[in-house]
């Protein structure tokens, strides 16, 4: 809008404006100070959290198309449909997956013997990409024996039914890996995969059956599918946190997640029993198993292509505290198994390739460290029981350690007796950062716009490590909650000093295998949809900035307070641009029109365009669909000014704005 539709706009908005309210003639004027030093804004400041729930990891990030492809499943062929003569065996190649299938001799000349798998929620393949098929085999006989394998739908009419296929000559009775490239004529989304001997005379030993896409992210084998990794790669995070969540935690001790197990060899990596597989039992998912196929050297990897700073967390000695009673809690005297855990975690991402852990790390193909910085020490676990295992674990890495910080947590409550009890214990314990979570409903959010504004500025950082609008009644993603949360966070950005990072949760979910909402981005076989939450994100991580400057509305913060009219802002300066940034968010349902003055600003200086980014929805409940991927986009447009000190516009009901000021060059 040019400046003499706003000043039209403004005197419009005047007679609407509710007269006790923090405005002059229908205007809000926020002042910012540009020449104010200002609050640093840690590059952390916004992030990514990521946890295996919703199918995040097998049949989401990770790009593996095949379900349970070492068998290692407590039913060994759930997942897979036997024909003909299939026999599970278990002394195959691979120690800690030791099952594997014996394809028999069917004495049938026509009759196969094979195996066909489903995938998760079936196998979604692209007309004319190529998929990377492999498998070890061997012939016990130590013949010859060919394989078939083959992308098929059987839903199709016969003649169709094969979407690519190819054939495999084995020999030899030594495992060995075979590979061939499928190039399916159609697009499917729910495909399947099948693999068979072509005459059923010699018997084939199988074991780890797999299929990628050629294009998985950067290209890698055992990689990432594309479009997901591209899609938290695009939102640019400062800090990435996984593997979870309450994963971390486990249903029990032998489920908690072990790093450990997921590095090395993909074919050695033993299974694990995801926490999400019966955790709500209208949504219950007995094959939500972990391969660790994504384990911590792809996370760590995925970190350094994002640029993120990684944050491990590693499990306390407390299985999950919502299902478990203390005879599930790890005996304090036994803890030195989780303690070391947290040790030779910190030498995997960081020590030298002479060191064991840092070896495993060179071996697997990156001898430089990774550049480990925080490491979190327990999930949202809560109590007494937590404080004394938390100290022991402080103590250790504060000696071998002492530069990586350490995150405790606050509970699963943003406020409350757990809370109030675990946050002067962490400032005794002396943790960096203190890991709180909140999934709150509408009313929280906008109340808390000021939350941080009194905490202490010494002591433990704020790591808002997971959070989420969740509606009332509306357990779904939707614009609102969207908005809520972009208001939310004008006032993390204010308090830079106090708070360090924070996180959305979670952040992936399977349109067919989900297990909460709402989430940040959903999928599908095929393809993925960021949510208005993730746009949300993206305009705060684009638009970070370096210092938060004080910004005020009659001497007040913004920040949704009684008399701000349903406004909240924040102010940055961008130091490597000299731009100064405003984000707004107007949770009202009328337009409010604003004044933004520019403290400081004087003389010669001034800017010379602004760049306005607006996220908005007529519909409060609307959001992105897989259907209907473009419902809340942002959407941006600059405007040239000349030599502004101020800037007056209007920012529409129900909408946040990020508005960039770009300088003006001055002329000497
Ligand atoms: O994000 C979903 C779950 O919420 C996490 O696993 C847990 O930390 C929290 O309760």
């Amino acid at each position: 809008m040019n400046r003499s539709r706003t000043l039209a706009a403004l005197a419009a908005l005047a007679i609407a404006a509710p007269a006790a309210l923090a405005q002059t003639d229908g205007v809000y004027t926020m002042t910012v100070d540009t020449k104010a030093k200002g609050r640093a804004i840690s590059p952390t400041m916004y992030g990514l959290f990521f946890e295996d729930i919703n199918y995040a990891s097998d049949g989401g990030l990770y790009a593996e198309k095949i379900k349970n492809r070492s068998f290692e499943f407590p039913q060994p062929l759930q997942g897979w449909v036997a024909f003909g003569d299939v026999e599970v065996r278990d002394d195959g190649p691979f120690d800690r997956n030791p099952h594997y299938v014996r394809l028999g001799g069917a004495g049938h000349r026509e009759k196969h013997t094979g195996l066909e798998n489903e995938g998760f929620f079936g196998i979604g393949v692209e007309k004319d990409a190529l998929y990377n098929a492999s498998f070890y085999a061997r012939v016990p006989s130590g013949q010859k024996a060919k394989l078939r394998v083959e992308i098929e739908n059987p839903s199709v009419n016969a003649e169709s039914q094969v979407l690519a296929s190819a054939e495999i000559e084995v020999s030899g009775n030594e495992w060995k890996k075979y590979a061939a490239q499928l190039r399916p004529y159609t697009t499917d989304p729910k495909a399947r995969f099948r693999i068979f001997l072509v005459k059923p005379e010699t018997e084939v030993d199988l074991e780890h059956i797999s299929l990628f896409p050629a294009n998985t992210f950067k290209g890698r084998d055992n990689g990432l599918r594309a479009d997901i990794a591209q899609r938290l790669a695009d939102l640019r995070p400062g800090v990435f946190r996984f593997p979870g969540g309450c994963i971390v935690e486990g249903t029990d001790p032998a489920t908690r997640y072990q790093w450990k197990n997921t590095v090395g060899p993909v074919e050695n990596r033993p299974l694990n029993e995801n926490r999400w597989h019966y955790t709500f039992p209208w949504r219950f998912f007995p094959d939500y198993y972990q391969s660790n196929g994504l384990g911590f050297y792809e996370f760590f990897q995925l970190c350094e292509d994002m640029g993120a700073a990684p944050l491990p967390v590693v499990n306390v000695g407390l299985v999950c505290q919502y299902q478990n009673d203390a005879d599930h809690q790890i005996p304090l005297d036994s803890l030195r198994t989780y303690i070391d855990d947290a040790l030779d975690l910190i030498e995997f991402a960081n020590g030298d390739p002479s060191t064991k852990w840092g070896a495993v790390r060179a071996e697997m193909g990156h001898p430089a460290p990774f550049g480990l910085r925080y490491l979190g020490v327990g999930n949202e676990q809560w109590g007494p029981e937590y404080v004394e295992r938390l100290e022991p674990f402080v103590k250790a890495i504060r000696e071998r350690y002492p530069d990586i910080k350490v995150i405790g947590s606050s509970g699963p409550n943003s406020e409350g007796k757990d809370f109030d009890y675990l946050w002067p214990e962490m400032r005794r314990i002396g943790v960096d950062l203190v890991d709180e979570h909140f999934y709150r409903p509408e009313d929280w959010f906008l109340a808390e716009g000021n939350r941080y504004d009194d905490y202490p500025r010494k002591g433990p950082k704020v790591f808002a490590g997971e959070y989420a609008c969740h509606g009332r009644g509306k357990k779904f993603n939707h614009f609102n909650a969207s908005l809520l949360e972009a208001a939310f966070m004008t006032g993390l950005e204010r308090n830079a000093d106090v708070v360090e990072m924070a996180t959305y949760a979670p952040l992936l979910a399977h349109v067919d295998g989900w297990q909460w909402r709402p989430d940040m981005v959903w999928f599908d076989n095929l393809a993925s949809v960021p949510s208005a939450s993730y746009y949300v994100q993206q305009l705060y991580t684009h638009n970070r900035g370096d210092r938060a400057l004080p910004l005020t509305m009659q001497g007040k913060p913004v920040a949704g307070n009684p008399d701000q009219a349903g406004l909240f802002a924040t102010a940055a300066a961008d130091d490597a641009t000299g731009d100064i940034i405003v984000k707004a968010v107007n949770t009202s349902s009328e337009p409010r029109a604003l004044k933004l003055d520019f403290k400081g600003m004087r003389g010669k200086q001034g800017f010379s365009s602004v760049e306005t980014t607006t996220l908005h929805a007529d519909n409060p409940e609307a959001d992105n669909t897989l259907a209907n991927p473009a419902t809340v986009v942002p959407v941006s447009k600059t405007e040239a000014l000349e030599m502004a000190q101020d800037y007056t516009t209007v920012l529409p009901a129900n909408t946040f704005s990020v508005y960039r000021f770009h300088k003006a060059e001055v002329k000497k």
